[in-house]
């Protein structure tokens, strides 16, 4: 039996109170807590190991070069890639996107008129780089549309997929509603079309397993911040032979073999997009972070988890004027509005009574604009949460509504 309680002393930043009441933090989608093992691996990377990486012949050079590749088989294993070799360490979710975005649009396969797809549920950072990227290249941007239920519909998608599909670039589970794509499908159909297929995972990564290689993606990315490891880390995973085919982006030391002032020429994977001195202690976190997760097992994890969600939206279904977005069977987030109140004031007199929820639009204005609404307020989900932070959530959420009325 999984039990959440037991876990909340690994997590010191919990054991803390706002404005005199027990935190409840229920804003998981924008950034996860980190582990004491988390906290350790970091504090134990700038203790002992740090060191440039790649580069020196002396002890520390060589442990944090070992430390960090370690680093990336442990993600590429966690991902079951087929090689290391296909694990890019970037920033985050954001960054990733914006690498694939530019070394496709660099590529020169793509040509004016071709056609990149994405869906009304999109993060601002699945849909930005790619209109930057079709004034660039000429490409037009498509979008997949949704119900009113919050999720996508199939029939408009593949009635958008022709021949001028060359990318398909979509979120796995959305941030702001917990829609669950039908991404193996989708993926599929897309690339049966001669599309690539880009994935964004950063709201999956905490919650459930990936198997890049079962999955007809080409590109899958996802933020550290997300899975319990600090911010400033993340992971773009890529076929290896797309990736070899494609040239590099940022210029600098690590992505070269041999410099000259006529000529230079690039390193291989997965070095050859990896400019610069990267985020050493990020990679090794993430890496501790994804060993904490694997220790208590994405199952058990994914079973809590939408138990809970589940217990929320009963819980929370009783307050009058109260309106869900996204299906019932969703993931990771639930999103309200109630009736005739703002969600910032709600979200606001919540965080009083100590429960921390997001507010706002959640970098989905496309999506907000096609609700008709400017936000939503929405509680997420992780491991420590327990029945006590929903039942708190739901408390504050009844108490905040009366007062607001
Ligand atoms: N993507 C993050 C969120 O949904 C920031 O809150």
């Amino acid at each position: 039996m999984f039990q959440p309680e037991s876990l909340i002393p690994d997590f010191p930043i919990l054991d803390q109170s706002i404005q005199g009441r027990r935190l409840v933090y229920l804003d998981n989608a924008a950034t996860t807590q980190k582990p004491m093992a988390v906290l350790l691996a970091s504090r134990h990377y700038y203790e002992a190991i740090n060191a440039n990486i790649h580069r020196g012949t002396h002890h520390l050079a060589r442990l944090a070069t070992e430390t960090f590749e370690k680093a990336r088989s442990t993600i590429a294993s966690h991902l079951n890639a087929s090689s290391s070799d296909e694990v890019i360490f970037t920033s985050g979710t954001t960054d990733g996107i914006n690498l694939v975005a530019n070394i496709l649009s660099l590529s020169g396969r793509i040509k004016p008129g071709d056609e990149v797809l994405i869906s009304v549920l999109e993060h601002h950072s699945n849909i930005v780089p790619w209109q930057m990227f079709c004034e660039r290249t000429g490409a037009i941007l498509k979008v997949i549309p949704c119900f009113e239920d919050g999720t996508l519909d199939q029939d408009a998608f593949h009635a958008l997929l022709s021949e001028r599909t060359k990318i398909l670039a979509l979120t796995w589970i959305s941030n702001c509603f917990g829609t669950v794509n039908p991404i193996n499908e989708m993926a599929k159909s897309a690339r049966n079309v001669g599309a690539l297929v880009l994935i964004d995972a950063a709201q999956v990564i905490a919650h459930s397993h990936i198997d890049v290689q079962a999955m007809d993606a080409d590109f899958l990315v996802f933020s550290g911040h997300k899975v319990y490891a600090p911010t400033g880390i993340g992971v773009l995973w890529g076929r290896a032979e797309i990736l070899n085919s494609l040239p590099p982006w940022r210029g600098g030391g690590e992505m070269i073999k041999e410099v000259s002032f006529e000529k230079t020429t690039y390193n291989d994977l997965p070095f050859k997009f990896e400019a610069g001195t990267p985020n050493i202690e990020g990679a090794i976190s993430l890496a501790a972070a994804i060993d904490f997760v694997n220790d208590i097992g994405l199952k058990p994890i994914h079973g809590h988890e939408e138990f809970l969600i589940r217990y929320a939206a009963e819980a929370l279904a009783e307050i009058p004027g109260i309106h869900f977005y996204g299906p019932s069977d969703r993931a990771g987030a639930l999103s309200f509005n109630v009736d005739g109140i703002h969600h910032y004031d709600l979200g606001t007199l919540m965080d009083q009574m100590g429960v921390a929820v997001r507010t706002g639009h959640h970098c989905c204005q496309p999506l907000m604009a096609r609700f008709g609404i400017t936000g939503t307020v929405r509680a997420s989900f992780a491991l420590y949460n327990s029945t006590s932070d929903i039942n708190a959530l739901a408390e504050a959420t009844r108490k905040a509504v009366k007062m607001l009325r």
